[in-house]
């Protein structure tokens, strides 16, 4: 019998139900690592704001000050990952490794809906002050028998690409690709694997075949979080749809930012697979 598991709780989210939680634009997932004889906790992202990643994290049923993360891995800069991540590290008694990319603490910006900042609100000295301890590299990074991030991820497909956001490159703003974007790679068995997005900027599938090109395995398990396919046109998320059946996934939690239209066509090409999750549901992920 399988007595090894990885529950993923979601502590942050743009969608809430009637519950104890509250929802903000952001994301953050609690991976909880049960095996035969050991615990651990990692986080995957932030959300937006240190009050909301607090109080659900309370909600959850867990007192901020008695976490104990092993990591906290950033999947990109953005404010809506990074915001709570101060006020988090000062609520912990340890300090803790933070796994990200190099350009998480630079400027940015996007033109959607008028300018504006959407940079980490934080710099890397005030992060390390707070107690975290940043590892950051473009190469993909191994944290233990289960996890693995993606580093960056080549863009392949290159219509996955937002042309909207903008960095400042030798004092200039220039597109950002959003190089920093990464996704956590979770080894469910020899053959598969299970996806865990934060913003997924690089896209869906070049992130998938960034996978595979790491790992060798061609089973997607499942994919849990933000596509950002909010915006996308409709030969966009047809596009994605297509490619995602020859992956065929046993389970699509679609979260954050993968927008309505792309959560509502999931719903409709993948009925049973596809799973609408609000803050404080969790997914259990038996592992091999
Ligand atoms: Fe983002
Ligand atoms: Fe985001």
């Amino acid at each position: 019998m399988n007595k090894r598991k990885i529950i993923l709780g979601i502590l942050v989210n743009n969608i809430v139900g009637e519950s104890p939680f509250l929802a903000e634009h952001g994301i953050s997932i609690l991976i909880k690592i049960l095996g035969e004889d050991k615990e651990e906790i990692h986080l995957l992202d932030c959300g937006k704001s240190d009050s909301t990643l607090l109080h659900n994290i309370e909600a959850y049923g867990i007192d901020p000050s008695q976490l104990l993360f092993q990591t906290i891995i950033l999947s990109h800069g953005h404010y809506d990952h990074t915001g709570g991540m101060k006020g988090l590290l000062e609520n912990m008694s340890q300090t803790v490794p933070i796994i990200g990319h190099p350009d998480i603490f630079i400027s940015r910006i996007t033109y959607v809906d008028g300018f504006r900042s959407i940079s980490c609100p934080f710099t890397q000295s005030e992060i390390r002050q707070a107690g975290g301890e940043l590892l950051l590299t473009r190469d993909p990074v191994t944290i233990n028998d289960f996890l693995m991030t993606t580093g960056e991820i080549p863009r392949r497909n290159k219509f996955e690409i937002n042309p909207f956001f903008r960095k400042i490159c030798n004092d200039q703003w220039v597109t950002d690709e959003v190089d920093d974007d990464l996704s956590l790679i979770i080894h469910v068995n020899k053959e598969s694997f299970f996806l865990l997005c934060g913003c997924c900027h690089a896209g869906l599938i070049n992130t998938l075949e960034r996978v595979k090109e790491l790992t060798g395995k061609e089973k997607c398990y499942g994919i849990m979080g933000g596509l950002h396919l909010v915006g996308a046109s409709r030969e966009r998320i047809d596009f994605t749809i297509n490619e995602l059946q020859k992956w065929n996934p046993e389970v699509i939690i679609p979260l954050h930012c993968s927008g309505r239209e792309a959560m509502c066509a999931l719903k409709n090409y993948f009925p049973k697979r596809t799973k609408l999750f609000s803050c404080g549901d969790s997914f259990s992920l038996p592992i091999e």
